[in-house]
């Protein structure tokens, strides 16, 4: 096999194999934003095709190579299931689940990191930039560099990085710092995440830090310079923008609009199934709002999209339960013959419906509790090009560092959630415009290219320094 210049490392390549042998697009905003990254780019990515026991050769897809890394049925379960999504994902999720600590899942973690270092070490070429994708992977920095000490290696991280008091709960917090530290420079989406990860180094590994860099103490001696630092990821807006100027997509919307009944107004969520997108808090608010009569189920309906995720981790399938029971709840309670409260679709879509669904939706609720960015709000905000529309965002969200013309809410507060959401409904035209092209101008500024090249350019300054 040729070598890449350069190579990208994930836990999942873009596109998983499905039920038929066919390829589809890998779930989750990681993906979304990295597929266009190697567009245009002569480079390899390295990552699991979605099923165990795939045993695949290279191929070419869609104009990018993509190397699949085989993981077995045991691999998944205590490497993806287990560390990656039962231990790492709630603790950095500020612990609103119950993170899991066990030891044979760290040793499959480790185990797993190693496959995927080597994976990436046999297809770098002499020198090449490998950029190193998220939590699942936070070991392959400092393997790689062991393998392969003439790469550049980058590391971004999609999801937070938490406070020092949670990430000290975690009995291999030594070994995940200095795996990360493999890296030459490791982006954050906030600014508060590299905080908490600068900290988290001098704690624990007693390191210099200071502007922004960290001084990794070496054999030889001469310590070796690592930047951190906040590269809030996005997308490529330019594509929602087209999609939303398509007339077969905008009569989708219209069409989506009458299919509800013509409500006067539609909220929207849309989310993968996961405990920590606060759905059962947007939920609850809706209800109530129903309840008390500030809103009638005859004028608003609420379209929640939960894409499936993780069916098999504990957590997932007990939040799924609650949801479902939530949502026949409120539906059994409030529906009329003709119109119901909430649209539940436990599926997936492809782009050009969601955009549909954008444009359709007055109201967009984003109320997770803690979120990396979450690319869905400016997916909503990147399509409403007639500038109408509002964001009701929370401020758990890392995109709320940028959002700021969004009505911003604190999801734990139901009660003030319920006010936003009545106002946004309420909201005038004007204001609405005013809201959304402030909000608009940020999303096209800072695409996911700029983002790159922003992550790319930190990581070449360290190689010619
Ligand atoms: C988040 C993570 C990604 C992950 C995605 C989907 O966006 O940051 O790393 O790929 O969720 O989750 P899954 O477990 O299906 O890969």
């Amino acid at each position: 096999m040729s070598q890449a210049e350069f190579v990208i490392v994930a836990n999942r390549l873009p596109v998983d194999r499905d039920a038929n042998g066919g390829w589809r697009t890998s779930p989750g905003g990681l993906v979304t934003a990295m597929e266009q990254v190697m567009r245009g780019v002569d480079g390899a990515w390295v990552g699991w095709p979605g099923q165990p026991d795939l045993d695949i050769d290279p191929f070419d897809f869609d104009g990018m190579r993509l190397v699949p890394v085989k993981l077995s049925a045991e691999d998944i379960e205590l490497y993806y299931e287990g560390f990656s999504n039962d231990t790492i994902w709630p603790l950095y999720h500020d612990v609103i689940a119950a993170p899991r600590y066990r030891r044979e899942w760290w040793n499959a973690y480790r185990r797993v990191n190693r496959l995927f270092a080597t994976a990436a070490a046999d297809a770098a070429a002499e020198g090449a930039t490998v950029w190193v994708q998220d939590y699942q992977l936070q070991l392959v920095p400092q393997m790689l560099r062991e393998l392969r000490p003439d790469l550049t290696i980058g590391y971004f991280h999609h999801i937070p990085f938490p406070a020092y008091g949670l990430f000290s709960q975690l009995p291999w917090r030594r070994q995940v710092l200095e795996g990360l530290l493999g890296a030459d420079v490791i982006g954050f989406q906030r600014v508060a995440d590299a905080g908490n990860f600068a900290r988290a180094v001098r704690r624990q590994l007693r390191y210099e830090t200071k502007a922004g860099v960290v001084r990794v103490p070496t054999a030889d001696d001469e310590a070796r310079p690592a930047v951190v630092r906040a590269f809030p990821i996005s997308i490529d807006t330019a594509q929602y923008e087209d999609l939303a100027r398509d007339p077969k997509v905008r009569a989708r919307a219209a069409e989506i609009r009458a299919s509800l009944g013509n409500p006067r107004h539609i909220l929207l969520g849309v989310d993968r199934l996961d405990y920590t997108k606060g759905i059962r808090h947007r939920m609850k608010a809706f209800g109530e709002l129903l309840e008390d009569g500030r809103l009638n189920v005859e004028d608003v309906t609420l379209v929640q999209v939960a894409s499936p995720s993780r069916e098999r981790v504990e957590t997932y399938i007990q939040l799924r339960d609650e949801i479902e029971l939530a949502v026949g709840r409120i539906n059994g309670d409030q529906d009329t013959m003709g119109h119901t409260a909430i649209r539940y679709l436990h599926q997936s879509f492809p782009r050009e419906e969601m955009v549909a669904l954008f444009l359709a939706a007055d109201v967009m609720l984003v109320t997770a509790l803690r979120d990396g960015m979450n690319l869905v709000a400016k997916e909503y905000v990147a399509s409403r090009v007639d500038n109408r529309g509002v964001l009701i965002l929370s401020e758990f969200a890392g995109a709320a560092d940028e959002l700021g013309s969004a009505v911003r809410i604190n999801p734990h507060d139901i009660e003030g959630m319920k006010d936003a959401i009545v106002r946004a409904i309420e909201m005038p035209a004007a204001e609405q415009g005013r809201r959304m092209r402030a909000l608009r101008r940020r999303v096209h500024d800072n695409d996911v290219q700029a983002w790159s090249r922003s992550f790319l350019s930190a990581l070449e300054k360290t190689r010619t320094s």
